[in-house]
């Protein structure tokens, strides 16, 4: 939970890491277990197997619901992600012969990873201008930000009509072209939009309207962050394709992984038997990595920590919300992932992303490493984030939402 500085000088981590760090720091038994992997059998490529990596993958398949079991390693979050995109269009064009799917729908707003595919289905105008024109083929709807929602925000809950978008977009592009819808569970990065009641379901029930897949990218909600062990669990859907990286590990070492349902992995089988999803990683699903997930998912599943993030988080969640400061216009999140919009006046104007450095840093003095969303949409840099270790007591929410009190107090 603690980090510190190269002054000996003591931060509380409000954002575990980059939103990662989800069991804590010095977790000896995880370096204990890279160690004696690495002693044992420093590597071998998947294109074989080898033992770690058959063990992780199986027991990710014992933590998801049946039938999501299939798993292809790699080192990040955005290899996941772009992954995840390439099964989709390969999947896409075996499960419909003669039919081009291959476009994907993504929110505004939403973060996928900086890897070309990853980057153009991210919502985030700034993340990608430098860079454009990015891979074709991919398109964005409005992700469900109640608090400025151009549909229902003067509504008292969301009508639903940002998911009702995916639809309408899939019949103008033409069903037979798309391949695939991807969401996070809870927008992340881009500012903490979790999805609302019945939105999942209702994404899912337009995907299976058009037969295109849902791949949930659970990079940041994977492992315990939203109160549950995944983030899809909110809701009663069934993704077809699942990414994850950050929580897999904890971050002790780099990890990404994808999972497919056995109807997908089905597809792949050629006449002779054999799935053929042609892609090589050299690191991808290293033994050593593969052993930090491990023993993660051991300490994960023993301290219960997704039960300890919604059972803290419900309580920082009630602490925030009695702050009374004119500068939070929103708060939202689920579990330990939390998002305050800062604003400026009765109009939602956000706080100049000068201001939120300024902010940022107050709580640092103070000892409380908080985040913030960057470079998401011009103008709107103005949401505070929380996703400190699951492993957060009462005491260290009390520390966090002090700091912010102090801080709102000095703006
Ligand atoms: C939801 C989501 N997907 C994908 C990624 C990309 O992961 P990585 O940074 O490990 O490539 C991130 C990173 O923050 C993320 O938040």
């Amino acid at each position: 939970m603690l980090r510190f500085d190269p002054d000996g000088r003591r931060y509380l981590d409000g954002m575990a890491g980059l939103f990662c760090v989800n069991v804590g720091y010095g977790r000896r038994e995880i370096v204990d277990a890279v160690a004696a992997q690495m002693a044992q059998l420093a590597y071998y490529p998947l294109t074989q197997s080898h033992g770690p990596a058959a063990r992780l993958a199986a027991r990710m398949a014992g933590l998801l619901p049946r039938g999501l079991g299939r798993v292809f390693f790699s080192n990040s979050g955005s290899e996941a992600v772009e992954t995840a995109l390439k099964m989709a269009r390969q999947c896409a064009r075996r499960m419909h012969p003669g039919e081009n799917r291959y476009k994907v729908i993504a929110r505004h707003r939403g973060y996928h990873g900086f890897t070309m595919g990853a980057l153009s289905a991210t919502g985030q105008s700034p993340r990608r201008a430098a860079f454009e024109p990015l891979v074709p083929g991919f398109m964005h709807v409005p992700p469900p930000d109640h608090y400025r929602c151009s549909f229902c925000s003067s509504q008292p809950s969301c009508t639903l009509t940002c998911a009702d978008e995916i639809e309408r977009v899939i019949r103008m592009e033409g069903t037979e072209t798309v391949a695939a819808v991807i969401a996070e569970p809870v927008i992340g990065g881009g500012g903490v939009f979790p999805a609302p009641d019945g939105y999942l379901e209702r994404v899912r029930a337009i995907c299976d309207r058009y037969g295109v897949l849902l791949i949930i990218d659970e990079v940041i909600t994977g492992f315990g962050r939203t109160g549950k062990l995944f983030g899809f669990e909110h809701s009663g859907i069934q993704p077809d394709i699942l990414t994850f990286a950050k929580g897999l590990t904890s971050a002790y070492l780099p990890l990404g992984a994808t999972v497919a349902t056995e109807r997908i992995f089905e597809a792949f089988q050629a006449e002779d038997g054999e799935a053929k999803f042609a892609q090589v990683s050299t690191f991808g699903g290293h033994p050593s990595s593969c052993a930090a997930g491990l023993a993660n998912l051991e300490i994960l599943t023993r301290e219960r920590l997704w039960e300890n993030s919604a059972a803290v988080g419900a309580y920082l969640f009630e602490k925030l919300r009695a702050l009374r400061s004119p500068w939070i216009g929103d708060i939202r999140g689920a579990g330990l992932l939390v998002g305050m919009e800062i604003v400026t006046d009765a109009n939602k104007t956000p706080l100049p992303e000068a201001r939120m450095v300024q902010l940022q840093r107050e709580m640092r003095e103070a000892g409380v490493l908080v985040g913030r969303n960057n470079d998401s949409v011009p103008g709107y840099c103005n949401v505070l984030i929380l996703s400190p270790p699951l492993t957060l007591n009462r005491e260290q929410a009390d520390t966090l939402v002090g700091a912010i009190e102090g801080g709102l107090a000095r703006l």
